[in-house]
């Protein structure tokens, strides 16, 4: 956490910042209990979860596998059912019938507030009864609430449910806004036609835990793949991490080892010293790690590393293409040697390494998933970055694209959008700049490279079945793009 939030989070600092005739708001420090059970995130958490479809009782069921108490809104022939898997499971549970927002409004008034709120749209009345389901009840979202808004398309979606999808997530992106001063979280989780019902229950497991604090204001797609869904953990997987050797990259392997996947850290030869003890790191805690030098743009390199690492760590099924560099200038000063060479990490070598990734795996059946790293920027452009916003936009279209290319082979493609992620670059960023840029942050604050590394090991899980070709802005909720 940078100095100004830690101090932002004292009382007298905070009373007097709140008298100054300043329009500056303050953040409540998002939650990263590094004691959180990982693979039990919701532990000790109050979920109230609307049930609709037939997916009631595979969410129920996840939900509860990742420790979550219960409150059950629903028609009377679904929350009985659902509240014995809760009960059997061990997990507190209290029920209420119906499915408008009366029932939603009893249910939470007779509740402690609530850690995590799953409302099925539609099943209880449209976008337009957000108002009654809602507004009643925010005192009863408890601090760092996750807000789920689950929107349902058909195969054929009508123009009644394309509008309501869209609305909801209209509504989500103001709504963030006006309670990220309590570190709550609002996004739009969309379903779509043929979604497999156990896919849907990890994704919204996932986005109602910690794990998902620092995604905001966002729409979440889920879709038909044909990949094996599963749980959270990596065990058993072997994850390769270009540019692991610092900063968000280092953070992401040391997630990953923790979800328990054997980890290859991947870095410049001049970055040997800290990405070794990166990997040390994850040695002492009990897991599998090394580092291998290569540098991404050198193609004959990275098959090598790559054949090299799966010699040592078996079969690679998980790829993170991290490595990033930014060389700024205006466009119109900027030299023909830094806009290549931009270009040439960022985008260029990220789909060598994938192309040498795919090409070592073959014919294999093991279901694998990659990860790239694009920026915020690359969706909503920025001054002096043409070059690196050109790539991290190439890196967008290019998951889209390979996801469906790779629809039935059993690799899921994804990509991360990072908004302002506190690490040694972003540090130098003048203070009064930092300040400035963090008020136009929903969550009022920088994001830490766990925070990205949490929705990597997501993206990397057999829990994101459901998730191939998209772009996901983790950004705390940034005033900035689309
Ligand atoms: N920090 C942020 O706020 C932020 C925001 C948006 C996107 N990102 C993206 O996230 C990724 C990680 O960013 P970071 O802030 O941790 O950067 P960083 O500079 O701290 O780390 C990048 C790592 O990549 C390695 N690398 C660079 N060129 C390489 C090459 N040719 N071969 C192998 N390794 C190479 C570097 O040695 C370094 O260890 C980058 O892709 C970056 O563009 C970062």
């Amino acid at each position: 956490m940078d100095k100004m939030t830690e101090l932002q989070q004292n009382p007298t600092v905070r009373k007097i910042v709140s008298k100054l005739p300043l329009p500056i708001k303050l953040p409540t420090l998002v939650r990263r209990n590094a004691e959180t059970d990982a693979l039990r995130p919701l532990l000790g958490r109050r979920v109230l979860l609307t049930l609709a479809g037939a997916e009631s009782a595979p969410i129920v069921r996840s939900l509860s596998d990742l420790g979550a108490g219960f409150i059950l809104v629903g028609p009377e022939s679904h929350v009985h059912g659902a509240a014995d898997i809760a009960r059997s499971a061990g997990r507190p549970t209290a029920l209420a019938s119906g499915t408008d927002a009366a029932a939603v409004t009893q249910a939470l008034q007779a509740s402690d507030p609530v850690d995590a709120l799953i409302l099925e749209v539609n099943a209880f009345g449209g976008p337009k009864q957000l108002f009654q389901l809602l507004q009643p009840n925010l005192q009863k979202l408890a601090k760092h609430c996750r807000v789920l808004l689950v929107s349902r398309l058909s195969k054929k979606p009508s123009v009644e449910e394309e509008a309501n999808a869209e609305a909801v997530i209209g509504f989500v992106k103001s709504f963030a806004r006006e309670v990220g001063t309590r570190a709550i979280t609002a996004n739009a989780i969309e379903i779509h036609h043929g979604c497999k019902p156990e896919a849907i229950a990890s994704a919204l497991s996932f986005f109602a835990s910690d794990r998902a604090r620092y995604v905001t204001s966002q729409r979440v797609k889920l879709t038909a793949t044909e990949s094996e869904v599963g749980g959270l953990s990596l065990q058993g997987e072997h994850a390769v991490v270009t540019g692991g050797a610092r900063g968000i990259g280092a953070a992401i392997a040391q997630v990953l080892a923790r979800q328990g996947a054997a980890i290859t850290i991947v870095d410049l030869p001049n970055a040997r010293d800290a990405g070794s003890e990166v990997a040390a790191k994850i040695v002492k805690g009990g897991g599998k790690a090394h580092f291998l030098p290569a540098d991404v743009t050198n193609a004959a390199e990275i098959s090598e590393m790559l054949k090299h690492a799966s010699a040592l760590l078996g079969e690679a099924t998980v790829l993170v293409n991290n490595a990033g560099i930014t060389r700024d200038k205006t466009f119109a000063k900027m030299a023909v040697e830094k806009w290549n060479q931009v270009i040439e990490v960022n985008y260029e070598a990220a789909v060598k390494t994938t192309e040498a990734f795919l090409a070592l795996r073959g014919a294999s059946q093991r279901p694998a998933s990659v990860v790239y790293l694009s920026s915020v920027v690359g969706i909503a452009g920025n001054f002096g970055q043409t070059n690196y916003t050109l790539s991290k936009a190439a890196v967008i279209g290019h998951v889209r694209a390979l996801a469906r290319e790779l629809k039935n082979k059993g690799v899921r493609v994804n990509a991360i959008a990072p908004g302002f992620i506190d690490t040694v670059l972003t540090r130098e960023v003048p203070l009064l700049n930092r300040e400035m840029g963090k008020q136009l942050i929903t969550l009022l604050q920088a994001g830490e490279p766990e925070d990205i590394a949490e929705i990597v090991a997501f993206f990397a899980s057999r829990a994101a079945a459901a998730v191939s070709g998209e772009t996901l802005r983790v950004d705390g909720g940034m005033f900035i793009g689309a």
